[in-house]
C-alpha cells in the first residue's frame, strides 16, 4: 500500500493545479447541479428550517425516500424505522462498520476499493481480508472470496456500480453473496452511491432487493453522487430495524444529525414531479468520453457500465508505474488521472488510470485533445 498520509485524490488534484492540468482525477462533476434543487434548499432557509435534524433524520425527507424507493425499484422501506439520513456516504459505511465489528474480526474487502473501506476497518480494531477483482472485467470471484471467509469473519463490503472500474453487479451476484452471507452469517455493508448511474438499459442490483440479503445489510447511499452536489456530503443508510437500531446507537453520539435546510430542500426536491434521470445524462457523457478517447493512444478494457469512471490502460503508449506515468502525464499533456494501483492495499499495478467523465463536454473534448497528441 502507498503509505502516504494525504490520498492520491488530494495529490493528483494539487498536481493538476500546480500545472494547469485538466482535473479527471477526483470524482466530482464540473458542471451545474439542477438549479430548482438550489431554489428548494433556500427556501427551506428563509422558512425557519435552520436548527437540529431529529437525529434519524427529516421525516419527510425519509419518507420522500421511501417513495422514490417505491417507484424506483418497487421496493417497500419503512421511512421511520430503517432509513437513517447521515452526513455522506462514508460517514454511514464507518458507523454500519463500528456497529457490527469487534477487535480481531475480519472483513472482506474487494479490491480495488474506495479508499476509506481499510482505514475504517482498521480503526475498529478489524482486519481487512483483501480480494482481488481482475482485469478486465473486474468481476467478483465468488468462490476465491467464499475461500477467504475464516471463523472471524464478520462482514463483506461490496460496491456496485464500482469506483473506480464502472463495473455493475448481476443478478447472479447477488445470489453467489447470498449464499456466502448466509452460510457463513456475515453481514453486508453495500455501498451502493452511484446507484443512479447505470447505463445501457441495464438495472442496478441493490441487496435491499434481496429477501436472504436485505435481513443483514446495511446499504449506503449519497445525494452527492446522485444530484451532483458531492459538496454537501448528505447520505443515508437503510438497513432492517435491528441493525439501523444499532446504527442509530452509533451515529446519535458521532454526527446526531444532519443539515436541516438541506434536508427539507431535497426532500422537496424528490417529490418534484419531473427530474433529470441522473443516468441517461451521465451515459451521454460517458459515450461522448469513449468517441474522443478513441483518437487516443489508451486502450479501453470495457466500457463502465455504471458510476462515472472509466478505466484505460496505458500498455502500448509507456512501461512505466502507473504512479510514475499519472504524474508524467498531468505534467507533460495536462490531464490528471487516478493510478488504479492506488486503490489495492498490495499496490498491484496493472498499468491503467481511472479517468472521472462527470464532466462538461468541453472539459471532456479538451482532455482528450491534449492526449491525442501523446507522442510515443
Ligand atoms: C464508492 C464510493 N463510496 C462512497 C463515496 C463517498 O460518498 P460521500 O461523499 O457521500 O461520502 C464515494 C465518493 O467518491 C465513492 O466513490
Amino acid at each position: 500500500m502507498h503509505q502516504s498520509k494525504v490520498s492520491i485524490f488530494s495529490i493528483m488534484s494539487a498536481l493538476a493545479a500546480q500545472h494547469g492540468a485538466i482535473n479527471l482525477s477526483q470524482g466530482f462533476p464540473d458542471f451545474d447541479m439542477d438549479e430548482r434543487l438550489i431554489e428548494l434548499v433556500h427556501q427551506a432557509m428563509q422558512k425557519g428550517f435552520n436548527q437540529y435534524a431529529p437525529m434519524a433524520g427529516l421525516s419527510l425527507l425519509r419518507y420522500a425516500i421511501a417513495d422514490d424507493f417505491l417507484k424506483r425499484y418497487e421496493l417497500d422501506i419503512d421511512s421511520e424505522l430503517e432509513i437513517t439520513i447521515t452526513p455522506g456516504a462514508t460517514y454511514a459505511i464507518y458507523t454500519a462498520l463500528a456497529c457490527i465489528l469487534q477487535a480481531g474480526d475480519e472483513v472482506i474487502v474487494l479490491e480495488p476499493a474506495y479508499d476509506s473501506y481499510i482505514p475504517n476497518i482498521l480503526q475498529c480494531g478489524a482486519r481487512p481480508v483483501c480480494v482481488p477483482l481482475k482485469a478486465p472485467d473486474f468481476r467478483p470471484d465468488w468462490d476465491e472470496i467464499r475461500g477467504a471467509v475464516s471463523p472471524n469473519t464478520r462482514a463483506i463490503i461490496i460496491n456496485a456500480p464500482h469506483n473506480p472500474t464502472g463495473s455493475i453487479f448481476e443478478p447472479e451476484d447477488l445470489e453467489e453473496l447470498a449464499k456466502i452471507a448466509e452460510r457463513y452469517q456475515l453481514y453486508v455493508v453495500s455501498d451502493e452511491v452511484y446507484e443512479q448511474l447505470v447505463f445501457d438499459g441495464r438495472r442496478h442490483q441493490s441487496v435491499l432487493a434481496h429477501p436472504g440479503l436485505r435481513s443483514r445489510s446495511f446499504a449506503v447511499f449519497s445525494f452527492g453522487k446522485s444530484f451532483h452536489c458531492t459538496g454537501w456530503k448528505i447520505g443515508y443508510c437503510i438497513a432492517p430495524a435491528a441493525l439501523s437500531n444499532k446504527f442509530r446507537n452509533l451515529h446519535q453520539f458521532l454526527g446526531f444529525s444532519v443539515s436541516t435546510p438541506m434536508q427539507k430542500g431535497l426532500a422537496d426536491y424528490l417529490t418534484l414531479p419531473q427530474r433529470e434521470v441522473p443516468g441517461i445524462q451521465m451515459q451521454a457523457r460517458r459515450d461522448l468520453f469513449l468517441r474522443q478517447m478513441k483518437k487516443t493512444p489508451f486502450r479501453l478494457l470495457r466500457p463502465a457500465a455504471g458510476s462515472y469512471f472509466q478505466i484505460l490502460s496505458y500498455e502500448g503508449i509507456s512501461p512505466m508505474d502507473d504512479h510514475s506515468f499519472a504524474t508524467w502525464l498531468t505534467k507533460t499533456y495536462g490531464v490528471a488521472t487516478i493510478p488504479v494501483s492506488a486503490f489495492y492495499s498490495d499496490g498491484r499495478d496493472d498499468h491503467l488510470l481511472r479517468f472521472c467523465f462527470a464532466k462538461k463536454n468541453e472539459t471532456l473534448e479538451a482532455a482528450a485533445a491534449r492526449l491525442s497528441s501523446i507522442v510515443m
